[in-house]
């Protein structure tokens, strides 16, 4: 099969219709109608491109739903991204994610091809901080373990004892048998740690420019619109949201725990995919879609995807000096045990934030 670009407009024929129709009715309601005949001949030409080309897909929970439910082969959290990427046998990684995820496959399969659709595709949480601001800390504060959020670059990783997903970020901390900790860059996933271990919480001040955005009033007011419903917060949210929640988790958290209670309604304080993918699966439960998009995230598209694997870019290559010790602290941390997924939600009161701990803009 040639995988040259193909210039002709994509149509949605009818054998293209037959091919996706099973696709089509588990989206029905999640994806609209007219939208499907755009989406689906892109599904059926990166389904095919993909198997020629031995590659996998793995797509964040924030994907859209027919790029999470349409074409890829893994999907999950960071964590699972994490952990799939590096039992990964094909030639080419296909990251529907943004760069961070790529940078990690890439280090977990030095010798894959992996591509990004979008090299734009950035984190606000990454782009707060740099290795040169990890040897700053190490310098105030000796001897102190750094453990580092995968939402940042290989370089600031490189910088660091181990890393940690919010998966398992309190397992991560407790596993290393120490009194303190810096952890960076997420403050406010670093406070709901603290207030979970008895280890002593250095704080950097990152956000994630999403969920920063949701405040403890628009909880209250979601629990006014739409009475009964289960809120659950993903814990990069402020302390006040994560105490007004229900359940606090990661992306995998959420939705193991609707899985398992199945509540008639819920409202998901996170991304908005992540809602309409989880809609398509619990059919019995009403999802309350309060919009939060994550701009990185919505760079990732099917006529991306499909030029990705037409043309092997973008590739994404991490310098070899950076490579070795990135790779080592996600390799400790893929050596933890993974996450419980049923962390309750509490205020912090452990976390320190010293002066001056943010990187001057
Ligand atoms: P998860 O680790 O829960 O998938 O979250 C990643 C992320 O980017 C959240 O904004
Ligand atoms: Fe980064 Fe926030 Fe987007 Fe996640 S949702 S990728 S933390 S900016």
């Amino acid at each position: 099969m040639s995988f040259a670009t193909e210039t002709q407009a994509l149509l949605y024929t009818p054998a293209v219709a037959q091919a996706t129709a099973a696709l089509r009715a588990r989206l029905r309601g999640v994806v609209p109608e007219l939208e499907w005949a755009v989406h689906a001949p892109y599904v059926e030409a990166i389904q095919r491109l993909k198997a020629a080309r031995r590659a996998v897909i793995l797509a964040h929970n924030y994907q859209t739903p027919e790029i999470f439910h349409g074409v890829a082969d893994i999907t999950g959290d960071s964590l699972a991204l994490a952990r799939e990427a590096a039992r990964s046998t094909a030639d080419v990684i296909v990251m529907c994610g943004v760069h961070f995820m790529a940078e990690t496959a890439k280090l977990l399969n030095p010798d894959k091809t992996v591509l990004i659709p979008d090299l734009q595709a950035g984190c606000s949480l990454a782009d707060s901080i740099t290795g040169a601001d990890v040897r700053l800390l190490r310098q105030r504060y000796p001897g102190v373990p750094v453990v580092t959020y995968v939402n940042t670059s290989a370089e600031v990783k490189a910088e660091s004892d181990i890393c940690c997903t919010s998966g398992n970020a309190v397992e991560v901390v407790e596993a290393l048998g120490v009194p303190r900790v810096i952890f960076l860059p997420d403050e406010y996933l670093g406070r709901y740690v603290a207030g979970r271990t008895q280890v002593e919480v250095i704080l950097w001040k990152g956000h994630c420019e999403v969920h920063e955005r949701f405040t403890a009033e628009d909880i209250a007011l979601f629990r006014k619109q739409w009475p009964g419903a289960q809120v659950l917060a993903h814990p990069e949210c402020s302390p006040e949201v994560l105490a007004a929640a229900d359940y606090v988790g990661s992306t995998a958290g959420m939705t193991a725990h609707v899985e398992r209670t199945r509540p008639a309604r819920v409202v998901m304080v996170t991304e908005c995919s992540m809602s309409d993918n989880l809609a398509a699966l619990f059919r019995d439960v009403e999802f309350v879609r309060p919009c939060a998009l994550c701009p990185h995230m919505k760079r990732i598209t099917l006529p991306g995807i499909l030029r990705a694997l037409q043309t092997l870019e973008h590739q994404v290559e991490v310098p070899a000096h950076v490579a070795g010790r990135a790779r080592r602290a996600l390799e400790r941390m893929l050596a933890v045990q993974p996450a419980q997924h049923s962390l309750p939600s509490q205020p912090s009161p452990a976390a320190r934030l010293p002066e001056g701990e943010r990187r001057p803009s």
